[in-house]
């Protein structure tokens, strides 16, 4: 059964139950700190098993798109070792919010596997959480699986529900004990059932995972209950596939074989067992979909971990001998095999392939080294890899850790890991020292979120319910502190959605609190960043709330205007132009979009009037709540990043429709002025545009006038005729350059006339070798062809010398090329000033770069002559 017809068949079973089929949300969750890239079917449901978010169904299904690369769920190491793991793979799933639970679950799993997929009842095992009683029972009485092949797991992971049978999301998050599914691959693999010594061979291999949600674990490790149990599920399509396709590894399936084929096609590779194929083949599905998902790799977050799956796949490519860029060629080979099932990944192709191509060439040339510096220390100490060298490995040649441990455990070398974090923990202190680090999210709240009303006002009374100084919380701040400060309700807006933070005060009775930015800590937890200027700000004192106007003003002209100019440039450049990345500040928006070259001058007026004229047409703008799908069917713009499926803000600013959750202007008007200042690229692909509106574009014509009237003032004219003057002084410095060209011309005809007269008869031919001072090349030919036309019969040599550098033309006369070639001549004078040279027999050029013997040179040149004339 091919890879598709098992996600068909999937998805229409669970629909017969009456399960709505919800279609794979990006590999980036929406807004949701705790959670770097999308690792399993439920992130996208996270708050409606929460109870903070509903949807019109309770039932629903997927084939999710998972990358695990990072966090509590990293299978990266593993790949290449295994038959299957995975960076990224596709999650079949079925979900209950709070509807059926673990019955429906269990008799839905069996019936799929044993009828619609005809699985051998007799080939499944399956486990439960040890105290889960219930799910053991619909096993053995309900089900009739032999109580042999039912096992108990309890808490083998060292902690209470540290367990293969409890599964949660992440550190924090939903939570649940599960009954799992596992096929068995047959006897003469090697392996045993689950909970045995034997467990991590590849016989049992564990296809489908039924988790029962019932707890949401906080930071503390309190696990109080969901509103309502929940169902999660999840069976890896690999495999699953290579259960149904009757082979043993995953990398045996359909979706590998040709991706396995295109890694040796690219890499000259042989053998097509090779672990290093499976690795690229691997890594070419992870690396394309999360530049899909608009990623590109960087230093930090995402860009990390998609920086780490290249570089890792580039040196396993190193290693079956390919040193030049490859993996990028991968691109359409995986579009062949999964295009058509996930068409964005079709749309980007040319994209992907850029960004790949661009990190390949910037890696290529450090790898190359890296390697070397890795392999010397290597000779010296063939057992161990110390820290330090690992940390330059990283910090001069980029080589992630995981990379350099994949090396290591390739070759049953032990890694300093420990010297490594000390390493680079001496670094960050060095550069905190340097005062680089802010503190940033990430500190411990476990208190409510904070109401945003910053929407409707800029100032509101409220209190403060925690604050933090360096990190940690504190009770009070002193005057002169650093800190931040938690509300209890904010009209400040936290940076998000490309809007930066508000500024502004929060006032005690005593005290003052002035807010420098304001960034999110948690998911919906507000922190006000900043310095208490006097007093003493306590836990629990009242507030009055200020944001800074002005500044509030400037920022949402920027952000409002950005919604204009992205359906602007759309309609101008075309619908493949998306949001990559945007930064909207009071003095200006940046955004980036996908779009191949350079806009013209042309396109950016055309943009910067549809603006202009949504501006001027004053309308009032909008924000209602509606669901994804509906924003979706009205024409909303739905941007990466934003969080599918919840409930959306719409905003209607204009003729624009974009989901967002940012401040906005009341009417288009608001905007006053908007003016592109900048166009550039950013990457493969990518365009930056920057703008400016209000006051900033106010400010912006106001010096562009006064550099205008200071040109004109330069120029002895006014504004309105500089063009007009601009033209008659180039047409005054054309005509200078005629005649200095002109007397250069005739200097070079003087000298040529001079030179004339230094010519030797040598057997009929004149010749003549000389230099000619501070002339260039075009002023030799000049006067070679001078000279030729004077002297009739003549083999000419001339030099000139700049910069340390000798330049030489010989010119034959044709009724003399006979006897001397200007090719032999020039190469007779040019070896002996340190180059060579050569053309056609009547002219010929030459080069040299040591003048020392050029007169020698010339003085031999009548000899040389003689001998041939
Ligand atoms: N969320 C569960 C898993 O990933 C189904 O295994």
């Amino acid at each position: 059964m091919k890879s598709s017809e098992i996600r068909d068949k999937f998805l229409k079973f669970f629909e017969s139950k009456g399960h709505s089929i919800v279609r794979s949300s990006p590999l980036v969750p929406g807004n949701d700190p705790t959670m770097l890239l999308t690792n399993s079917g439920m992130v996208q449901f996270k708050d409606v098993f929460l109870g903070l978010d509903t949807r019109p169904y309770s039932r629903a299904t997927s084939v999710q798109r998972c990358v695990r690369a990072g966090g509590k769920h990293n299978d990266l190491e593993n790949v290449g070792y295994t038959a299957r793991h995975h960076t990224f793979f596709e999650m079949l799933g079925n979900f209950s919010f709070g509807d059926y639970f673990k019955r429906d679950a269990i008799q839905y799993a069996w019936e799929l596997l044993t009828k619609v997929y005809g699985l051998p009842a007799e080939k499944l095992t399956v486990t439960v959480y040890i105290e889960d009683d219930e799910a053991y029972d619909i096993w053995a009485k309900e089900i009739g699986v032999p109580v042999e092949r039912i096992i108990r797991i309890g808490d083998n992971k060292g902690a209470r529900y540290a367990s293969d049978n409890f599964w949660q999301m992440a550190d924090t998050g939903p939570c649940g004990p599960c009954t799992e599914i596992f096929y068995d691959h047959g006897p003469e693999i090697w392996g045993g059932p689950p909970g045995s010594p034997e467990e991590d061979g590849d016989r049992f291999i564990e296809i489908w995972n039924l988790v029962f949600m019932q707890f949401n674990r906080d930071e503390q490790g309190n696990m109080p209950r969901l509103p309502k149990p929940c169902v999660d599920t999840g069976m890896g399509l690999e495999r699953l596939a290579a259960v149904l396709q009757h082979v043993h590894s995953n990398y045996e399936i359909d979706l590998f074989q040709n991706l396995i084929k295109a890694a040796a096609r690219e890499t000259g590779a042989t053998d097509l067992a090779n672990n290093s194929l499976k690795v690229i083949a691997d890594h070419i599905r992870a690396c394309s979909f999360l530049i899909v998902d608009g990623i590109i790799p960087g230093s930090e977050g995402h860009g990390y971990v998609l920086r780490r799956i290249i570089r890792r796949a580039l040196r396993h490519g190193h290693k079956l001998g390919q040193s030049k860029p490859f993996f990028y060629k991968l691109v359409a080979d995986l579009v062949a095999e999964m295009g058509l099932a996930y068409p964005e990944l079709s749309e980007a192709q040319a994209r992907v392939e850029q960004v790949l191509k661009q990190e390949e060439e910037r890696f290529g040339e450090t790898l190359e080294n890296g390697m070397k510096i890795l392999e010397a220390q290597l000779a010296k100490d063939g057992k161990n890899l110390d820290g330090a060298t690992a940390f330059t490995l990283y910090d001069t040649y980029g080589f992630p850790l995981d990379l350099t441990a994949d090396i290591c455990r390739e070759r049953e070398i032990t890694l300093d890991e420990a010297g490594f974090a000390a390493a680079m923990e001496q670094q960050k202190k060095t550069a905190r020292a340097a005062g680089k680090f802010k503190m940033a999210a990430g500190v411990e709240y476990a208190g409510a979120k904070t109401p945003f009303v910053g929407y409707e006002k800029l100032a509101h009374d409220s209190k403060v319910i925690a604050l933090y100084a360096d990190g940690v919380a504190v009770q009070q701040l002193s005057a002169g502190q650093s800190g931040i400060v938690v509300l209890d309700t904010t009209p400040f807006y936290a940076e998000s959605g490309g809007q930066v933070g508000d500024q502004g005060v929060i006032d005690a009775a005593a005290a003052s609190f002035k807010v420098e930015d304001t960034l999110k800590i948690q998911a919906d937890v507000f922190g006000h960043h900043g310095e208490l200027s006097h007093g003493v700000l306590k836990v629990g004192d009242a507030v009055a709330a200020a944001v800074d106007e002005a500044t509030r003003g400037r920022t949402i002209r920027n952000h409002s205007a950005t919604h204009l100019m992205h359906k602007a440039l759309r309609e101008v450049l075309g619908g493949h132009v998306a949001q990559k990345g945007s930064l909207v500040d009071p003095d200006k928006t940046r955004f980036d979009f996908s779009h191949n070259a350079p806009m013209t001058a042309e396109q950016i007026s055309q943009v910067e009037a549809i603006v202009n004229k949504e501006i001027l047409a004053n309308q009032a703008t909008q924000a209602q709540h509606m669901s994804f799908d509906d924003a979706v069917k009205h024409g909303a713009m739905a941007l990466f990043g934003e969080k599918y499926g919840d409930e959306v803000r719409v905003l209607d600013i204009g003729s624009s429709r974009e989901l967002c959750g940012g401040v906005h202007v009341h009417r288009t008007g608001d905007i006053g002025l908007f003016k592109i200042i900048g166009e550039g690229g950013v990457a493969a692909g990518i365009r930056r545009v920057e703008a400016v509106t209000g006051e900033g574009a106010l400010a912006l014509v106001q010096t562009l006038n006064r550099r205008l009237l200071d040109a004109a003032a330069a120029l002895k004219t006014n504004p309105e005729e500089l063009g007009q003057r601009i033209g008659q002084v180039q047409d005054h410095v054309k005509a200078l350059e005629k005649e200095l060209a002109a007397l250069k011309s005739k200097l070079a005809a003087g000298q040529g006339d001079e030179l004339a007269t230094q010519a030797v008869d040598v057997n009929g031919v004149k010749v003549l070798a000389a230099v000619l001072d501070g002339a260039d090349v075009a002023r030799l030919r000049e006067t070679m062809d001078k000279l030729k036309d004077k002297l009739k019969t003549a083999a000419i040599v001339l030099a000139s010398v700049a910069d340390g550098k000798v330049s030489l033309i010989a010119g034959v006369t044709a009724d003399a090329t006979a006897k001397v070639k200007a090719g032999e001549l020039v190469n007779f004078v040019a070896q002996q000033v340190g180059g060579k040279g050569g053309g056609r027999p009547d002219m010929a050029q030459a080069g040299g770069t040591d003048p020392t013997n050029l007169a020698q040179a010339l003085a031999g040149v009548p000899a040389w002559v003689a001998q041939r004339a």
